[in-house]
């Protein structure tokens, strides 16, 4: 079973009336990928070559199928209904696809078909018996269930969000082999013992990590790394805030030259942020993240319960990152949907080569403003005040941001600032470039050095 969409195949299946040739664009665009309805591919006329007996209209669907399962480049495919009574299908699905099963009632498909020209959608007794001889046979191939369009994105990363996950740790955990649980110690004196649980026999070991950022140095990991026991069979599962995940993440990306890892972020910035998409990094005395890998997690469990004890101050970090996905993506998100976008832009470029790096929203001055502080300031406050920053620059209207967060100028040398900004971005010329807001959404932009300063500047007390 693939466990998500990385560098595979999306691969949409499920009843006729569940959505798949809506949904598949949409999906798609999210991804950053081609959309391929393969009914639409078929060249042919289907009810007209349904009349001559279904297995007519199979015998063409097949092969086509599998020649569209075969293209190299990963793809969204909305396959039709009935492709998967195939075995070659499924033998292809299950080469070079993620297959998500988008689940529908049996009602709502019913009356969203029942007035198209659908060979199989013209009686509704006969629709109701092929929806239950049919749900066995998506249910056996699918590597997750979706009602939605987020959560085929959720899904698409590996990403489970449910309330109380926790407690199905050890379900959720991929595989059968044995789990290293590894946590910040604040994070492990509250939920550890229900994560130890629900982890049962599957728990080989217990590792705690330094509380918050302390977690992520290398002395930290290298004592870890001589604890741990696993063999590749295993799994390591990060349970914490940001730090915990960066740090368990990066042991679990070296240890054996890579294990298995889950994430169970406890934090906002964890559950919308840190927790998705495989950076895992560590702090060196030249700076923050400077070492680090690509390791994406075989799960993410995201349990929205765990933040009912997360500090108030420790909530409004994760408020500036959620904020800075809901102007990407241009309307108003919950958990659920920051994690599905962050997840959707992941999954579609895991390596940060293009459109993931939209997540560096305001991080630009955010950095040189934690930088200039000695980082003596709140990675939230920071990124709330990039945020003012790049609205500005985009033409956008502030106030929504600053009724959110509630940005406060921050006293910090200027020339500092500016240094910092400069050593850390890449610029062409007398150019920067910088993550704004266009008309059809986020786009990377050049501006001059004069511009980028003055914005930077209105940020200074
Ligand atoms: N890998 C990525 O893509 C990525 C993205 C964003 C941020 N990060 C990293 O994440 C880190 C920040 O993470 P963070 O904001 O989650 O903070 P954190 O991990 O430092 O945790 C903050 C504090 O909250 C406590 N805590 C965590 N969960 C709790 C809970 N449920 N109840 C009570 N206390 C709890 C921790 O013990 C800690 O003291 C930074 O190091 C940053 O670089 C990584
Ligand atoms: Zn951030």
């Amino acid at each position: 079973m693939a466990l998500n969409a990385l560098g595979r195949h999306l691969a949409l299946v499920g009843f006729m009336g569940a959505g798949k040739t809506m949904l598949a664009p949409l999906v798609a665009e999210r991804l950053g990928r081609r959309a391929i309805d393969v009914d639409g591919e078929l060249g042919v006329d289907i009810p007209a070559l349904f009349a001559q007996g279904e297995e007519a209209f199979r015998a063409v669907e097949e092969p086509r199928t599998c020649e569209l399962l075969a293209i190299d480049e990963p793809t969204v495919l909305a396959l039709g209904g009935g492709s998967i009574k195939s075995q070659a299908v499924r033998d292809a699905l299950g080469r070079s696809a993620f297959t998500v099963l988008l689940e529908v009632d049996v009602d709502t498909a019913w009356e969203r078909v029942r007035a198209s020209d659908r060979p199989l959608a013209q009686d509704e007794a006969t629709f109701r018996s092929l929806n239950d001889e049919r749900r066995p046979l998506y249910r056996g191939i699918a590597d997750a269930v979706a009602f939605d369009l987020d959560g085929v994105l959720l899904a698409a990363a590996g990403i489970q969000h449910e309330r109380g996950a926790l407690a199905r740790l050890g379900e959720l955990v991929p595989g059968d082999g044995p789990v290293a649980l590894v946590g910040d110690a604040t994070v492990l004196g509250i939920h550890g013992a229900a994560a130890e649980r629900a982890l049962g026999d599957r728990l080989q070991s217990l590792h705690q990590l330094p509380a918050g950022e302390q977690a992520k140095q290398l002395a930290v990991v290298e004592r870890l790394w001589s604890e741990l026991r696993l063999d590749r069979g295993g799994t390591i599962v990060a349970l914490g805030g940001g730090a915990a995940t960066d740090a368990a993440g990066f042991a679990a990306a070296t240890y054996l030259r890579g294990v298995p890892w889950v994430t169970v972020p406890t934090t906002l910035v964890g559950q919308v942020d840190a927790g998705i998409g495989g950076k895992t990094a560590l702090d060196i005395p030249q700076g923050k993240n400077l070492v680090g890998a690509f390791h994406w997690p075989a799960r993410v469990v995201i349990d929205e319960e765990l933040l009912e004890t997360l500090p108030e101050r420790e909530r409004r970090q994760g408020q500036a990152e959620l904020v800075k996905t809901e102007l990407l993506a241009g309307r108003e998100l919950d958990v659920r949907g920051a994690a599905a976008y962050k997840a959707g832009l992941c999954v579609g470029d895991p390596h940060d080569r293009a459109r993931r790096q939209w997540l560096n929203l305001g991080h630009t001055f955010a950095h040189a403003l934690e930088a200039a502080a000695g980082f003596e300031l709140a990675h939230g406050e920071a990124v709330a005040l990039g945020l003012l920053a790049a609205l500005r620059l985009s033409g956008r209207d502030t106030t929504a941001v600053e009724a959110a967060l509630d940005p406060q100028p921050v006293q910090v040398d200027r020339d500092r600032a500016w240094e910092a900004l400069l050593r850390d971005k890449k610029r062409t010329g007398d150019q920067i470039n910088l993550v704004l807001l266009g008309d059809d959404g986020p786009v990377i932009e050049a501006r001059s050095q004069a511009e980028v300063r003055a914005a930077l500047d209105t940020l200074i007390a």
